[in-house]
């Protein structure tokens, strides 16, 4: 049965061509289908197109959808096409033909637009939280790690001294950037595209206001036909802050990897954190974090899924867009998933304290040397010469202090300050 049924069914191979995994992804929508549905028929009655007690009746209808919903009840049936037919039948069903009346001014193309609207804002939120989560964790292992020295490379060959303090913080204040670009998509989701109808507005009288108001939306998309362009930029700003975590953590892993390698030996994970090897007896692989690489190398490829299958569409509703549900909605539960595992992972990793006692990090302190002779009065360009022919000849002896006092260096890391930065931009995805 189809909502636009008018004596024919369609061929059943089209059918299935076209409602494609419809069914199952749209389940994710329902309780925001309801959400915008309660709505637009409050709006609908204060512009005198239902009854006060037509309201009534199709609200408690509609609750006890929701209900069905919130127990995980809820399914799709055969023959039905997405959620927005599935909840509009409920309703007839359960109410008669008051159920009918709810679709005036509005079109499938309308519901679907805002129930995206609603859901891409609270996965966002959701992403926001892990993230913060994450961030919570680096910087207070930032703070734990403070002391501990580990060589720092430029061009993967030993360079300066660095710390897991700094590590750790550089990681936490790079997801401060991300943040930047999850807020800027949160923002885009938060916009009431409700009151396009098939994209070209309406002949009633729409009360858009009131329903931006009763859906908690920030503003609303006013143009309707932007309303209608907004499906799949939505997505695609979306995408284009999950790129960003994405790829912030594919190298945090990518450095973990590294560092569990035995020929680094920097870092490693109690057993049951690691895994075997059906031929090799003595292995302990940090197939974690190699997992973690490659789903968020992977996800960094999603904006560009979504840019190709939006380049160039005709404005208005065109069928192609139901695709992008099939992209970003495993997209954004991929993103919590990592950054919930590295959340998870990242306290129980073990750290070696005496990393750069080993001979081979001497040349890590050159520059501390420099610096002192500096600091004694040897122009730089002198001091740096002789220490590089001492390095040459090799009477080069390191001297392990090291002393760095500004903003953002080993010995004082502003935490707090990158930590005020980030969480000044949580909250405006949180409230
Ligand atoms: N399943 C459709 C989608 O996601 C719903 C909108 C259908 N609209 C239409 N005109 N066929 O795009």
């Amino acid at each position: 049965m189809k909502l636009w049924s008018k004596g024919f069914e369609p061929d059943k191979m089209i059918e299935q061509f076209t409602v494609g995994r419809d069914r199952e992804l749209d389940l994710q929508l329902a309780r925001y289908d309801v959400e915008g549905s309660m709505a637009h028929i409050r709006m609908l009655e204060s512009i005198g197109l239902l009854s006060a007690d037509e309201l009534k009746v199709l609200l408690e209808g509609l609750g006890e959808i929701a209900t069905v919903i919130e127990r995980g009840e809820f399914t799709i049936d055969e023959g039905i096409e997405d959620v927005h037919s599935q909840v509009e039948f409920m309703l007839t069903a359960r109410l008669g033909d008051v159920g009918k009346k709810i679709h005036s001014g509005r079109s499938r193309n309308d519901q679907v637009l805002v129930d995206l609207k609603l859901f891409m804002r609270d996965r966002l939120r959701d992403i926001a939280a892990a993230t913060g989560r994450l961030f919570d964790t680096l910087i207070s292992l930032s703070d734990t790690h403070r002391d501990i020295l580990m060589p720092g490379y430029t061009h993967l060959q030993v360079a300066m001294p660095s710390s897991f303090g700094l590590w750790f913080g550089a990681y936490a204040e790079s997801l401060a950037d991300d943040m930047q670009l999850l807020l800027a998509a949160y923002n885009i989701a938060n916009q009431n595209p409700l009151g396009s109808a098939a994209g070209y507005g309406s002949s009633f009288p729409l009360d858009r206001a009131m329903t931006t108001r009763l859906l908690g939306f920030s503003t609303m998309h006013y143009n309707v036909v932007a309303a209608q362009m907004s499906r799949g930029k939505t997505e695609r700003a979306a995408a284009m802050a999950i790129g960003a975590i994405a790829s912030t953590l594919s190298r945090l892993a990518m450095d973990v990897c590294m560092w569990m390698c035995q020929n680094f030996g920097f870092v490693s994970f109690p057993d049951e954190l690691t895994t075997g090897s059906s031929i090799m007896p003595h292995k302990k692989n940090p197939d974690v974090f190699e997992i973690m690489r490659g789903k968020c190398n992977r996800l960094q490829s999603v904006q560009n899924e979504i840019a190709l299958l939006t380049a160039n569409l005709p404005l208005g509703y065109n069928r192609d867009l139901q695709l992008l549900k099939d992209i970003i909605f495993p997209a954004t539960q991929e993103m919590i998933d990592c950054l919930d595992m590295a959340t998870f992972m990242l306290p129980q990793m073990k750290v070696r304290t005496d990393i750069i006692n080993d001979t081979r990090y001497d040349y890590l302190f050159t520059v501390e040397e420099v610096n002192r002779l500096v600091l004694s009065g040897m122009p730089f360009r002198e001091a740096y010469k002789k220490v590089g022919l001492e390095v040459q000849d090799g009477t080069y002896r390191p001297n392990r202090e090291v002393h760095h006092t500004h903003q953002g260096s080993i010995g004082n890391l502003c935490n707090e300050e990158i930590a005020r930065k980030f969480h000044t931009l949580l909250d405006k995805i949180s409230h």
